[in-house]
């Protein structure tokens, strides 16, 4: 969303220019349409313009043609890098109501050890058995091993190539995995791989949300730094896992609200991308209830929102949108026969509910089995080495549920 009437009138004139490159001269001129602006339509917009402008896409045009579609694609390039500094990177309209390509689904949950890559690499390989296109992407970046759960001991390519600048874009260290999805693996050897900074985590974000594919897989690092969250924070939809053991689903509670903390910060704190609508009292407001509840005013999400709503009215529907639309999905791993699944489930969704004023989706469960150490050891993903276990039909049916959403 453009807040049009915020803005210089020079600014303006710059969008209206932009959109008439991007879109088309009636819709620059249409307020009400640049004010409903999204990420996802101006990126929609800037691939179809590449496509029709960019050389590489009419390789036997003439070389006065060339030219003139290089021009004009260089248009196309600045309308695209002018509209997008004025939409934030988190989208403001928060609940996604049509479905993107490509589908980002984020495998996250604190704690190391609870089944997110084993999870992640089964979840790619299903998918890509469906005819998708599956990239599975490693973002545990100081612990990088979904390739292995993948069935590849080397790469050729990794991550850390397009980190670097040794290639340009990200789709050029994809690999075909043996056993169906696309990867872009990670390399955890090299000292400070996991320590990347902002403007290097933007470009790798961006980078993803623009692969063409059906669905991305984003295999999370196992703790709430910032570069985990706002990696689980890019998806269309955010898997927290956990298992029955009290600290693990502790972990996956302070996961989800970091991450809603972190998208409240992103959104309305000192970092805000709504830049045009800065306010400077609700950012201390939002700063002083995510970085230091224990002696905060507020001490759950409903107090916040009422403090909001009371002093801040014209954010406060926008709040209460975001609030309301942060819906992470809840997976529970290694059930065995003592996890008591519904309780932990029942535990977690009053809590969210209680102290984020959240719904946590209820997703599936995973069993404990033991074959799983053998297929991890092989290299074989387990719902190629034993299709009619327990967990590869628990597998299939969360699956099936998570692309029905
Ligand atoms: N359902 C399950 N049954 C039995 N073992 C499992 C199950 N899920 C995962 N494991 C085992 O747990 C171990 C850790 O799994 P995995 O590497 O997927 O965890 P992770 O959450 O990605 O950890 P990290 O945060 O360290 O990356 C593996 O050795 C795997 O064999
Ligand atoms: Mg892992």
């Amino acid at each position: 969303m453009i807040s049009i009437g915020a803005l210089e009138l020079s600014e303006l004139q710059k969008i209206r220019v932009a959109s008439a490159y991007l879109f088309s001269l009636e819709n620059a001129q249409d307020d009400s349409f640049l004010e409903n602006l999204n990420l996802s339509t101006i990126k929609s917009a800037f691939r179809a313009k590449a496509k029709r402008y960019h050389p590489d896409y009419h390789p036997d045009a003439g070389t006065d043609e060339i030219e003139k579609r290089k021009e004009r694609f260089v248009r196309v390039e600045e309308a695209y890098r002018v509209l997008r500094s004025y939409v934030p990177e988190i989208d403001s309209t928060p609940c996604a109501t049509t479905k993107q390509t490509p589908r980002i689904i984020a495998v996250g949950g604190a704690k190391g050890g609870i089944g997110k890559s084993i999870f992640s690499a089964n979840l790619a390989v299903y998918l890509a058995g469906l005819g998708k296109k599956t990239v599975a992407v490693d973002l545990d970046l100081g612990g990088a091993n979904l390739h292995l759960y993948l069935g590849e001991t080397f790469l050729q390519f990794n991550i850390n190539d397009f980190l670097n600048k040794r290639v340009s874009n990200l789709e050029d260290v994809l690999i075909s995995s043996k056993y169906g999805p696309l990867l872009i693996g990670g390399d955890s050897s090299q000292l400070g791989t996991s320590n990347i900074g902002f403007s290097r985590k933007l470009k790798l974000v961006r980078a993803i949300k623009e692969m063409n594919a059906d669905y991305v897989i984003l295999d999370l690092g196992g703790d709430t730094s910032f570069n985990v969250i706002d990696f689980f924070l890019t998806a269309d939809q955010g898997i927290v896992l956990t298992t029955c053991d009290p600290a693990s689903y502790l972990e996956a509670y302070n996961f989800i609200k970091v991450a809603l903390f972190r998208k409240l910060s992103r959104l309305f704190g000192t970092e805000s991308e709504l830049r045009k609508e800065r306010d400077v009292l609700l950012e201390k407001l939002i700063e002083e209830f995510t970085q230091s509840p224990s002696d905060s005013r507020f001490k759950v999400v409903n107090e916040l929102m009422t403090e909001v709503g009371e002093k801040h009215h014209h954010q406060f529907n926008l709040l209460r949108e975001v609030v309301s639309c942060f819906s992470p999905s809840l997976l529970v791993n290694r059930v065995g026969s003592r996890c008591n699944v519904p309780q932990v489930v029942k535990r977690l969704q009053d809590v969210s509910r209680k102290m984020l004023s959240i719904n946590l989706n209820y997703l599936g469960s995973l069993p404990q089995q033991t074959e799983i150490e053998v297929s991890a050891r092989n290299l074989t993903p387990m719902i190629k080495s034993h299709p009619g276990s327990m967990f590869a039909q628990s597998m299939q049916n969360v699956a099936k549920s998570l692309i029905m959403n």
